[in-house]
């Protein structure tokens, strides 16, 4: 028997990712300033059986014991984000000097360890102050993000290689203030694509304040500042122009808005036309769309799965509902349906030759430690091992991939759902904060010791 191996090239970055709000905990210590999470998980209602991310992995004091873990598992650069309210508690620029430290902390032990760290700035967690004052609808939020981010590349841009402006804006401006499913739990739909702009506007300032702080990507290495998109690919439920069209729409919404106004500088006219008779349309400063598009070093891609799309009048945003995926599907209800990364490579790819890396993917499982101790997750290990051969034929194709993070390092808070979707490759005890390394955590090590999957 012939077993193949497929190998990624030398240098390819194997990781894993993490947010703020999701592991660290520690929400109102040192100085911290209360987010838009912290308000929206302590309002009654909002999350899943009341849970909150107070304590979630209570990574903020354990982060030693997580780098350790990181090492054993191999990981070779750990994506995470940063809580803008633990650095600037209001919003404006009174620094809270214990909430940098611990970031300080955090990347020397990284690189103490020899893990390449790459900081998202913004994984959701608006300090609240901000809110207060319209939040992302508000176009000053977009100069306060610019000057925070300023600040970390002062500060922090040194020792950390890697940044990400932000995590996935579409879910931000959707769920955060449209469907109001996640903070802050605004439902504004005709303030959405406001929103979308005014983070995209805050992508772009920070891509100037990096590049104004002298930093630049290396050529060949991993260095340099992006952005994280979530990337999925979309399906008509059928060949009916009805469910063709509803299909073109939200994948607009969610994919082609944004890479568009990245890529090409100007949002694509069908989407616009669209969203003018819904009277959505955000303002344009003149200069906006060549700030927020001009040239970043790499583009960060978010991917799970794909989405079938038939028509429904019904949707007032894209005459589109999603149609119940097919099993087998995830804990989140996702399909598994590994063709989906090689989809999202090659969709980004149209739009230019930029390097990427996989910022997420992953799968949420009800994972149990056994009475021998073990977490078994052979389902995990099958996703990673499907999944990382489609991306392997994306970059047999020409794809500059750089390099892979697992979502996520740990078990940890999955937003308005609560704790009951685990991502990790460790598993933690919430109760006891006890960590465990899953099966899948030593199938990956043998991954990354190779650098090839069999
Ligand atoms: C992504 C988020 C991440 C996590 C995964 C499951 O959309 O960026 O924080 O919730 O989904």
């Amino acid at each position: 028997m012939t077993t193949s191996r497929h190998h990624f090239p030398p240098g390819f970055l194997w990781g894993a990712a993490t947010a703020a709000y999701q592991i660290e905990g520690a929400w109102n210590a040192d100085g911290k300033g209360e987010s838009i999470w912290d308000h929206f998980s302590h309002t009654p209602g909002r999350i899943r059986r009341g849970e909150t991310g107070d304590v979630a992995c209570d990574h903020y004091h354990r982060y030693a014991e997580d780098v350790d873990l990181m090492a054993e598992i191999g990981l070779q650069s750990y994506r995470f984000s940063i809580a803008w309210p633990r650095i600037f508690p209001h919003g404006d620029t009174a620094l809270n000097q214990k909430g940098l430290d611990f970031y300080r902390r955090l990347v020397a032990a990284l690189r103490e360890r020899g893990i390449v760290p790459m900081a998202t700035l913004y994984h959701w967690d608006l300090p609240q102050k901000l809110q207060e004052r319209g939040g992302w609808v508000n176009r000053d939020t977009a100069m306060r993000f610019a000057e925070y981010a300023a600040f970390l590349f002062e500060h922090l841009g040194a020792e950390i290689p890697l940044w990400a402006t932000h995590n996935e804006p579409f879910i931000s401006a959707y769920f955060g203030y449209g469907n109001g499913e996640k903070a802050p739990g605004v439902r504004r739909f005709w303030d959405v694509l406001t929103v979308g702009h005014h983070l995209l506007l805050s992508h772009g300032l920070a891509v100037q304040a990096y590049r104004a702080s002298g930093r630049r990507a290396e050529a060949g290495g991993h260095s340099g500042i992006g952005i994280v998109l979530m990337i999925w690919p979309h399906h008509p439920a059928s060949a009916s122009p009805r469910d063709v069209q509803a299909n073109r729409l939200v994948d607009g919404a969610m994919n082609r808005m944004f890479l568009e106004a990245l890529f090409c500088r100007r949002y694509p006219d069908d989407m616009w036309q669209h969203f003018r008779r819904r009277l959505m349309l955000p303002r344009v400063a003149p200069g906006d769309m060549e700030l927020i598009g001009q040239p970043m070093d790499f583009l960060g891609i978010n991917t799970y799965t794909r989405v079938v799309n038939a028509a429904n009048w019904r949707d007032l945003l894209a005459g589109a509902q999603q149609v119940t995926p097919q099993e087998p599907t995830t804990a989140m209800g996702w399909e598994i349906y590994p063709p989906s990364i090689y989809e999202s490579v090659m969709k980004v790819r149209s739009y230019g030759d930029i390097p990427l890396y996989i910022t997420e993917n992953g799968i949420a499982l009800h994972d149990e430690k056994g009475n021998d101790g073990r977490v078994a997750d052979g389902a995990r290990i099958a996703y990673m091992q499907s999944h990382l051969a489609e991306l392997h034929r994306a970059m047999a194709e020409g794809a500059d991939v750089r390099g892979y993070y697992v979502w996520s390092l740990l078990d940890n808070f999955e937003w308005e759902l609560g704790y009951d979707k685990r991502f990790g490759l460790i598993h933690v005890d919430f109760a006891t904060q006890k960590r465990t390394l899953k099966d899948s955590a030593y199938w990956y090590r043998d991954l990354i010791a190779t650098n090839s999957l069999s």
